[in-house]
C-alpha cells in the first residue's frame, strides 16, 4: 500500500520586522507585551496617556538592544486616550506612516472598578465603559480598518476571567469585560474569512497598576487568590506572543490564564 505522507506543519511566524500597535503600553500587561514583541524583533507602537512613561520604556528597549539585542524591533511612543476617535484614529495612522503596515493590533488599555452596584459612583462606571468598551471599539475600529486591505494580521483583545464570570462587586467591570469578549468574538467571525486571526485573552489575577488604579480594598485579593502566586505581566505578554506568531491558518481564538492556584473567578 502507498505511503500517507503528512503535509509538513507550517513553521510559526518569525516576528522580526512586524509592526505592532499595542494600546495601554505604558504599565503592566501592556508594557509586557511591549518588551516581548521587540524583544522578537517586532516594531511596536506604543499607544497611551502617559507619555513620559512610554518613553522610557522605548529608552530601555533600545538600550537593552545596544547589549547584543540586534535583532530588537523598535518603538515609537504615542501619546493619546482611547477614548478620542480622533487619537485613535492618529495612533493608526502614525504607525502606517511611521513602518508602512499593522501586522499586530493589541487592544488591551483598560481599567477596573468595583464595588457593589448600589455603592458606584456613576462618573466611575462612565470612564471605565468609554475606556474598556468605547475605546475598544474605536481602537478596532481604525486598527482592523488599517489590516483589511493587506487580508492578514492579527489582533489581540485583553478580556479578563471577568469577561467569563460575574462575580459580586463587579457588576459594571464584568459588564465591560463581557463586552470585550463579545466584540472580540464578533469582530473575529466578521475578519477571519478575510484572514485577519483574532484571539481574546482573559487573565485571571495579574498583579500591575491595576489594583491601585481600582482602588481595590485590601480584602479583595487575597480573597481572589486564596493564597495563590500571582500572575505577573510578562506571564500574560508570553501567552500573546503565542498566539500572534501562529501560522496564518490557525486562529487561537480564546486564551485563559489563572494563576495555577486561583479557583474563582
Ligand atoms: N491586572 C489584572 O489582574 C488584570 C486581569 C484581567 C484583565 N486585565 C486587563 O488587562 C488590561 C491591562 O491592565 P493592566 O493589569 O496592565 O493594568 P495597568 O498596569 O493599570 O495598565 C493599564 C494600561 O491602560 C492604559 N489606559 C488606561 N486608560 C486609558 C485611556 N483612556 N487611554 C489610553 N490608555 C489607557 C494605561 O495607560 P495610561 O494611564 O498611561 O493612559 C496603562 O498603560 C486592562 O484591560 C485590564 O482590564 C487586567
Amino acid at each position: 500500500m502507498a505511503e500517507q505522507r503528512q503535509p509538513a506543519a507550517r513553521p510559526l511566524a518569525d516576528l522580526h520586522e512586524r509592526v505592532a500597535l499595542v494600546t495601554g503600553a505604558s504599565s503592566g500587561i501592556g508594557e509586557a507585551i511591549t518588551e516581548e514583541l521587540v524583544r522578537a524583533g517586532a516594531h511596536v507602537a506604543m499607544f497611551a496617556r502617559r507619555g513620559d512613561r512610554m518613553r522610557q520604556l522605548g529608552e530601555r528597549m533600545a538600550e537593552e538592544a545596544k547589549l547584543g539585542g540586534e535583532h530588537y524591533g523598535e518603538t515609537l511612543a504615542l501619546t493619546g486616550d482611547v477614548r478620542e476617535e480622533a487619537d485613535v484614529r492618529a495612533a493608526v495612522q502614525r504607525t502606517l506612516d511611521h513602518w508602512g503596515k499593522l501586522d499586530i493590533l493589541i487592544a488591551n488599555a483598560g481599567f477596573g472598578y468595583r464595588m457593589p452596584l448600589v455603592d458606584s459612583d456613576p462618573a466611575r462606571w462612565k470612564a471605565m465603559i468609554d475606556t474598556n468598551v468605547y475605546g475598544l471599539l474605536l481602537t478596532l475600529k481604525y486598527g482592523v480598518g488599517a489590516m483589511l486591505e493587506r487580508g492578514s494580521g492579527n489582533v489581540v483583545v485583553t478580556s479578563s476571567v471577568a469577561g467569563r464570570v460575574p462575580t459580586p462587586r463587579g457588576s459594571a467591570y464584568c459588564g465591560t469585560k463581557f463586552a470585550a469578549t463579545a466584540i472580540a468574538d464578533s469582530l473575529r467571525q466578521e475578519v477571519g474569512p478575510k484572514g485577519i486571526q483574532v484571539t481574546t485573552i482573559e487573565p485571571g489575577v495579574v498583579i500591575s497598576e491595576f489594583q491601585a488604579v481600582a482602588e481595590y480594598p485590601p480584602d479583595i485579593l487575597p480573597a481572589m487568590l486564596q493564597g495563590a502566586e500571582p500572575l505577573m505581566p510578562l506571564d500574560i505578554a508570553r501567552a500573546v506572543a503565542f498566539a500572534v506568531q501562529q501560522p496564518a491558518h490557525v486562529g487561537i481564538n480564546e486564551i485563559v490564564v489563572r494563576p495555577t492556584g486561583q479557583a474563582h473567578p
